[in-house]
């Protein structure tokens, strides 16, 4: 195995030589093979470094790393035809790869092939040297693809993933590519990183999430500016009210310089989206309208406007750019200490203000990059899978109304998406049959994808089951993940009192733990449909 090597890296030297030595002349034909070295990376995409480090990921990296950039690093790929020009399509391809999460290296190479299978021959898959790595070379495609599985240490989660390496780029070959025939052409390509889809334990294609910035340098014209848009909060004051809040905002729009001061309608709280989404307000100033959202649960604020250029070269480039943007925007606020509700005032602390930040041009309509809704630091995804064993019950309570029939009272702590859904005072019956959960004094938690319950009431001991489902969607916001969890609690003596028709916690008792019984999760959920759209956190 090692001669091998050495062999192979000593051919290699001596091919750089000669690739050298054939200089710019040959350029011209290595060109005539695809050579897009460069991948369509969106401009605002954080996209990881993808250079090796040698030492592997920690387990828990490993898992991270597995659910949000599944990826084999390539280097050190050749790729050796036969009668290239003649038609013939014989030949080797050779290159080592690493595993980004789990850093295992593996040697890929096969001699002697078909290099651009049709038909059947596509379910040819050649072995690398490790077990359950594998891949394709399609000549004509000019694609090399991988399957593989892994795992991490200390977890049972077997991960599966696919990608393609396309046209990968061709640095030089031995000999001119188009050589007569009966003799092999050796090309040596530029190493590459292909990202993986997984298909198990999940389907996924993780994307990283999309964070704004702050341009270097700023465009002369107006018309260029607008293609990067970039807005400065001056200032940010809001009012609540008890139901309703306002706000003004001063911004400074850096497409056209201009500074506006604008002024919120009243947003009455009662009406807001019941699928917990934020909505955009018009905010106004004079002939200036712009469109703010203003989330003060997740801490997000969205600005959206229109404006015209006139420095645009006519009949050419478009007079009319609208854009967005969205940032994460904590306010300060002067909250009654005693949790009482009332007014109280909030504004951008004076550390993070003014804030500057770029948004997404939008010229047709407004069109942003897919966000996901649930967090990307603090993975729902990963979490729900991993994280799941049990429930925490923090709030618990039935009583029988006055019409005698049963209300419930619970809060559930999910460590999976990280919250707390409260179900109030929902109408229950005490069969021991499921039901679907019913709203009762307040909306259910818009989270919950499903609720169902089964409620086993004799007055005395209550045991309960709940059916769960709620949705992530922060690795890969256009396919969210349903999970959904069977939860059950057996509330005796020690964690229920019942007493003049309502049973709940005996003193001293605050939460228990409801184990999860059975956790399954299925994908292609396309884009999910409710929440508030969490840009990048
Ligand atoms: C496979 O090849 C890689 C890269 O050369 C090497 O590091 C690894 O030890 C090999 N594994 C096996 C099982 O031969
Ligand atoms: C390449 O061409 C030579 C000469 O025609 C022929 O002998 C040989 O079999 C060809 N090899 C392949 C792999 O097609
Ligand atoms: C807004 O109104 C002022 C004063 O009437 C005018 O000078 C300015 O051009 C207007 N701005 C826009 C964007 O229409
Ligand atoms: C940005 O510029 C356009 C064009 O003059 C204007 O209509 C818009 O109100 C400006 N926005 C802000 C916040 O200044
Ligand atoms: C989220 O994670 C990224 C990368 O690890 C880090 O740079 C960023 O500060 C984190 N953001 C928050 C809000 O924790
Ligand atoms: C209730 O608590 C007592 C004392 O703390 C304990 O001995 C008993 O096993 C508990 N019963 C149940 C059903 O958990």
């Amino acid at each position: 195995m090692a001669q091998t090597k050495q062999r192979c890296q000593a051919g290699w030297s001596k091919m750089l030589l000669q690739v050298l030595i054939l200089g710019i002349a040959a350029l011209n034909r290595v060109h005539a093979l695809p050579t897009s070295a460069s991948q369509l990376v969106e401009a605002r995409q954080y996209y990881p470094d993808p250079d090796d480090p040698s030492l592997p990921p920690s387990p828990e990296d490993c898992l991270r790393l597995s659910f949000s950039e599944p990826a084999w690093s390539i280097y050190d790929p050749a790729l050796l035809s036969v009668n290239a020009s003649d038609g013939g399509t014989q030949g080797d391809i050779r290159f080592y790869t690493r595993n980004v999460a789990t850093g295992q290296h593996a040697d890929c190479r096969v001699t002697n092939i078909e290099l651009n299978p049709k038909g059947a021959q596509l379910e040819t898959w050649y072995n690398c040297n490790i077990t359950d790595l594998q891949f394709q070379f399609l000549l004509d495609d000019f694609q090399v693809r991988l399957r593989g599985g892994w795992k991490c240490a200390n977890s049972d989660l077997k991960f599966h993933g696919h990608g393609v390496w396309e046209e990968p780029t061709v640095q030089g070959c031995l000999e001119e590519w188009n050589t007569p025939r009966g003799q092999e052409t050796l090309c040596i390509m530029g190493g590459s990183y292909v990202a993986a889809s997984l298909t198990s334990p999940m389907e996924l294609q993780p994307q990283w999430p999309l964070l704004p910035y702050t341009p270097f340098e700023r465009a002369w014209r107006c018309v260029d500016r607008s293609w990067d848009p970039e807005f400065t909060v001056h200032n940010l004051a809001y009012q609540q009210h008890v139901g309703s809040y306002e706000f003004t905002l001063d911004v400074e729009n850096h497409s056209n310089g201009q500074r506006t001061v604008c002024k919120s309608e009243k947003v009455d709280e009662s009406k807001l989206p019941i699928d917990g989404s934020t909505p955009w307000v018009k905010c106004s100033a004079g002939n200036a309208s712009l469109e703010i959202l203003l989330d003060t649960t997740y801490d997000i604020l969205g600005i959206r406007q229109e404006w015209k250029c006139t420095d645009n070269v006519k009949e050419i480039e478009p007079e009319d750019y609208r854009a967005t943007g969205l940032i994460e925007a904590r306010l300060e606020c002067d909250k009654p200490a005693d949790g009482s509700q009332g007014d109280y005032y909030c504004t951008l602390p004076v550390g993070s203000s003014p804030l500057t930040f770029t948004g997404y041009p939008a010229v047709d309509k407004a069109v942003l990059p897919p966000f996901p809704h649930t967090f990307y630091n603090r993975s729902c995804t990963i979490n729900s899978i991993s994280n799941t064993h049990s429930l925490t019950l923090n709030e618990y309570r039935i009583e029988t109304t006055e019409n005698g029939k049963l209300a419930a009272t619970f809060g559930f702590y999910n460590p999976g998406p990280g919250e707390t859904w409260k179900l109030s005072k929902i109408p229950v019956l005490g069969d021991g049959n499921w039901h679907d959960c019913i709203r009762g004094q307040e909306e259910l938690p818009w989270q919950l994808a499903r609720c169902r319950y089964a409620l086993d009431s004799d007055g005395q001991s209550q045991g309960i089951r709940f059916e769960l489902a709620w949705y992530c969607d922060d690795r890969d916001p256009s396919n969210a993940i349903l999970f959904e969890a069977h939860v059950q609690a057996d509330l005796t003596q020690n964690s229920s009192v019942c007493a003049d028709g309502v049973c709940q916690f005996p003193p001293g008792v605050t939460e228990v733990a409801l184990q999860v019984t059975n956790l399954r999760w299925e994908t292609g959920h396309g884009v999910m449909q409710k929440g508030p759209t969490l840009p990048w956190v």
